[in-house]
């Protein structure tokens, strides 16, 4: 099936010079295309747009601070089960417990520092693309 998602390279991977590695590993999967890419830096309204839901938890503040210290790679990818697909690339949340061979497993240790954003849903694909690429709603 195929779907579209909203990825985020975060401030750590651009500061970091990851960029392009994560990029090629996107790229080379069969039959996913990025059909929108953007270096830009997210102000605080942006972000409270995002992560709205995550309002009140402690790890909050921290993540808009982290999440403003510098530009992301914002990017729509679409193709087949593009929304699994990168969340397993992705790895989940926490570094330490990301396999090797996920993009968080081979380059992250810290939580906050976790280099990429990508949409858990198809519902939150709709709603992020339309934040960060509102011509592509
Ligand atoms: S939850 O509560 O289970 O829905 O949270 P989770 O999906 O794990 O995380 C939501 C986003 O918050 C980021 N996060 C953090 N940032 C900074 N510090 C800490 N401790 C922290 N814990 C979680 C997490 O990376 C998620 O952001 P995205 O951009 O989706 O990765």
């Amino acid at each position: 099936m195929s779907q579209r998602t909203l990825v985020l390279l975060k401030p750590d991977a651009v500061r970091r010079g990851l960029t392009g590695e994560i990029i090629s590993r996107i790229e080379r999967k069969a039959g996913w295309q990025i059909t929108a890419l953007e270096l830009r830096t997210l102000d605080h309204d942006t972000l409270e747009q995002h992560y709205g839901e995550h309002k009140g938890k402690p790890f909050y503040e921290p993540l808009v601070e982290f999440m403003s210290s510098g530009p992301v790679v914002a990017m729509i990818v679409e193709g087949e089960r593009v929304i699994e697909g990168l969340r397993a690339l992705a790895g989940p949340t926490d570094p330490i417990a990301a396999a090797p061979g996920s993009i968080r497993g081979d380059y992250g240790v810290i939580v906050r520092e976790n280099l990429i954003h990508a949409s858990d849903s198809e519902e939150s694909a709709e709603r992020e693309v339309k934040i960060f690429f509102p011509g592509r709603a």
